[in-house]
């Protein structure tokens, strides 16, 4: 990213902009009733999830950086995440939808004039459109959570797009070598990384080798044929009890119905398709999957480097083709199809180490707690990421088809609880070399 202001604010306005257009498609495609609706206790109304934007749109960008008053102090509170959990968030005094719609566009408004008449330097929040760019990332991953709230919502389809593009993969190696030693894990440079991909550091990481592609709904469905979700041997104690309790015994979204395996996506049912990777699986499943093929899940510091080491430069890029932005030819991102692409697509975006979609298509669970690096600061505040660190929370990487450019890169991490299984959720599977 240049430094030079003009261009920052364009690539700022060109991030929002993007974001808003998102969250417009998701809540303008269905009806107030919909909208203010629980389509699932997991997760908020959509309305929520639209002014909640907002709101933190106006407290950083409007407040934070600029030192203006609340416009409407009285809805913090009603938009606060910690305050509320998911669940209870139907029964508060929330914004209808059209007072929610007006909210965001004079919030948006008053930004663009912050945006234009602020010094983009001087500040840590300012510094290199900083904050805007957080807030633009944070719309998108709201975005993303209103398409779960899509995936689990019953009815009519509502969303549309063109399926993603599919490669011949045939003749493609099963897995590939990273080779042993040192990389830069994390980054000091990227200007938008959020805090917890801070500080870059060195990590030597012993050679292994790691799935070509995520695993494919045909291979997990070998795992069940085998009888995977009936054999305690293959589970973690948690595990375990998460499948006797919720009898598990496929990932989430899937049937089966005379003699054939259908899924669920988006409102539509159709047959299982068996080259795309799985989807709606948890960490347990994930880890269970890779004990039966007789290998494991990568650990955090091992997928970024097959996803960013090249062992020719001994450099880590910003992402597997190099330090360009993502392109539609390169990884498949930001709700411009409704699912992942076939196993084995995408080659442009392919790493040094021949491994492919490691960005974009499917979120991919790895080993990992979510723990800070070394020399971790909060910033700018502690919810974001710092309230989560500690053994509840496994770490996913790559980002998948629902995931903003913006808030995608080799760095990024994700986090959530290993029973969760709505989020866009697969994996690939390594072992030692
Ligand atoms: C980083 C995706 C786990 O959605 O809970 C949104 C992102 N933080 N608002 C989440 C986030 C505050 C966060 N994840
Ligand atoms: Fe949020």
């Amino acid at each position: 990213m240049t430094a030079d202001p003009t261009a920052l604010r364009r690539t700022a306005l060109d991030a929002l902009t993007t974001a808003r257009s998102r969250t417009s498609a998701l809540t303008d495609c269905v009806d107030d009733d919909e909208l203010t609706a629980q389509h699932s206790p997991l997760m908020s109304p959509l309305v929520w999830d639209l002014a909640h934007i907002s709101n933190q749109e106006e407290q950083w960008l409007l407040r934070a950086v600029a030192g203006r008053e609340a416009m409407r102090p009285e809805i913090d509170s009603v938009y606060d995440a910690f305050e509320h959990p998911r669940a209870t968030r139907p029964s508060l005094p929330l914004l209808p939808p059209a007072e929610a719609r007006r909210y965001a566009s004079d919030v948006r408004g008053r930004v663009l004039d912050v945006l234009e008449n602020t010094p983009l330097h001087g500040r840590p929040l300012v510094d290199a459109a900083f904050a805007f760019g957080m807030i633009a990332q944070h719309e998108q991953q709201h975005d993303e959570t209103m398409l779960i709230t899509h995936q689990l919502r019953r009815g009519p389809v509502a969303l549309t797009a063109p399926p993603p593009p599919s490669t011949d993969a045939a003749g493609l190696p099963g897995e590939v070598l990273v080779p042993g030693g040192p990389f830069t894990m994390g980054t000091s440079t990227e200007p938008w990384a959020l805090d917890n991909e801070r500080p870059a550091h060195q990590r030597l990481v012993p050679a292994f080798h790691i799935d070509t592609t995520p695993v494919t709904n045909g291979a997990f469905l070998h795992f069940i044929e085998d009888g995977g979700y009936r054999e305690e041997r293959w589970w973690q104690a948690k595990g375990w009890d998460l499948v006797r309790g919720q009898e598990l015994g496929a990932p989430l979204f899937w049937h089966r119905e005379g003699g054939q395996w259908l899924r669920r996506r988006f409102g539509a049912v159709e047959p299982v398709p068996l080259d795309e990777p799985v989807l709606h699986v948890s960490w347990y499943e994930a880890d269970a999957y890779a004990r039966w093929a007789g290998r494991r899940l990568p650990s955090e510091e091992e997928w970024e480097k097959a996803a960013r080491h090249d062992p020719a430069t001994g450099t880590s890029y910003r992402y597997p083709w190099g330090d360009a932005d993502p392109t539609p030819e390169r990884a498949n991102l930001g709700q411009r199809h409704l699912g992942p692409a076939a196993a084995g697509s995408y080659p442009e975006g392919r790493a040094p180490s021949g491994a492919r979609q490691l960005i974009g298509d499917v979120w991919e669970w790895t080993s990992s707690d979510f723990l800070p690096y070394p020399g971790f600061v909060a910033f700018p505040y502690r919810e974001y990421s710092e309230v989560f660190f500690g053994p509840d929370h496994k770490v996913l990487r790559g980002g998948a088809f629902a995931v903003g450019e913006v808030a995608c890169r080799a760095t990024f991490r994700n986090w959530d609880l290993p029973v969760r299984r709505q989020i866009f959720s697969g994996f690939r599977t390594a072992k030692d070399a």
